[in-house]
């Protein structure tokens, strides 16, 4: 069979491990898709900084819609709303399938490139959007299809969970943790996203939207992050037995849907207690399958290469023998309840 050809845009902490896995699993990754993989070029500002030796420099470009307009496949790990929408929607137009990372983007533009996806006949995958390495996303999407989720409860943002770890089991600065994360390519390039909530929130709304058939937006999550948690507020945790988590729950409430972030004590004794350095974990009760627990790292490079990669296997097989993802259309027939305030 013919290459699929695959561009990436943005070859930062989680593009080059996906360029590393996609030249060094070349072989594999072939076998699993059904026809070979090959990156037709990488999308950054500058071409003429060293970008490692996965990278050649002869695949690198600043002209970005040139590149997409020759991919069949396009993964987008630049981050941030413009030009990573704008691009991805010239993807779509030019009958690209998407992989995308950026959750950001897609809580707050997701019914727009749903959209221009189904009306394209398109994939558009986002599994490392949610919880790094954990798959969650597919499993809300299409293995729960056929049930009920009445609610979903969990850490996931790696970066805070690590911050309040640190602080409660190292006694570390805030402030020193938070570098820390940052240096370990755990936060957002803009860590306040993290660190305020924001990066939880918008996996929240996208999980909601998922999980309850209906359009959950930014606006509609409840939102308070860690920045202003002390010292002294992890020790008095501690001496009650207890432990500080950024938690983010969505769930179906009397009339409608909530979602909300915010700093939660949690007993010793919980699992979420035991959820340590950037892992996440999420908790999802559905009608027919009763508790499901999902566990994993929810940061990094490597394992959020992880899920950009089942997700390029995935739409690389249907451009290669044919198929499609789940369709937009398939999840917004069902009933629409109003979203209460939390
Ligand atoms: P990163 O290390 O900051 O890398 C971003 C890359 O995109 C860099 O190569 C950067 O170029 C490039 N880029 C950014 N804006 C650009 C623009 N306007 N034009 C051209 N290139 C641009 O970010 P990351 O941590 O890999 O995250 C990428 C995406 O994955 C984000 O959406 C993030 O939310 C998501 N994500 C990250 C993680 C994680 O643990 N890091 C986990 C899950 C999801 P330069 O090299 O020139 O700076
Ligand atoms: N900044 C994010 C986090 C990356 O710390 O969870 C993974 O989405």
């Amino acid at each position: 069979l013919a290459p699929v050809k695959v561009a990436i845009l943005g070859p930062g902490t989680v593009g080059s491990e996906v360029v590393r896995l996609l030249t060094q699993e070349a072989g594999d990754l072939a076998a699993r898709v059904g026809a070979p993989l090959e990156i037709i070029g990488v999308y950054v500002r500058d071409t003429s900084k060293d970008r490692g030796p996965h990278l050649p420099p002869a695949l690198l470009t600043s002209d970005a819609s040139a590149l997409v307009a020759q991919a069949d496949v396009v993964v987008e790990l630049m981050g941030g709303i413009e030009p990573a929408r704008t691009l991805i929607l010239e993807a779509i137009a030019s009958g690209a399938s998407v992989v995308t990372a950026n959750k950001a983007l897609v809580a707050a533009h997701g019914p727009e490139l749903y959209e221009a996806a189904d009306a394209a006949n398109v994939d558009l995958y986002f599994e490392a959007a949610v919880a790094g390495a954990i798959p969650l996303v597919r499993p809300v999407r299409e293995s729960l299809a056929g049930d009920h989720i009445t609610r979903i409860l969990g850490i996931v943002n790696g970066t805070t969970n690590y911050i309040l770890d640190e602080m409660t089991r190292r006694g570390l600065d805030y402030d020193v943790a938070l570098k820390q994360a940052q240096e370990l390519g755990y936060a957002e390039a803009d860590p306040t996203a993290d660190v305020e909530g924001h990066d939880a929130a918008a996996k929240a709304a996208i999980l909601a939207s998922l999980a309850f058939h209906q359009r959950v937006a930014l606006d509609d999550v409840y939102c308070e992050g860690i920045s202003a948690i002390t010292a002294d507020d992890v020790i008095a945790a501690r001496e009650t037995r207890q432990v500080i988590k950024l938690l983010a729950i969505a769930e179906r409430t009397g009339g409608g849907v909530t979602v909300r972030v915010h700093p939660a004590l949690v007993g010793e004794d919980h699992p979420l207690a035991g959820v340590h350095g950037a892992f996440n974990a999420v908790f999802i009760e559905a009608e027919s399958a009763g508790g499901l627990m999902f566990y994993g790292q929810g940061a990094g490079g490597t394992p959020t290469a992880s899920a950009v990669l089942g997700d390029i296997v995935s739409v690389a097989r249907h451009k290669a023998t044919g198929g499609k993802g789940p369709l937009e259309s398939n999840y917004a027939v069902h009933e629409v309840l109003p979203i209460d305030a939390a």
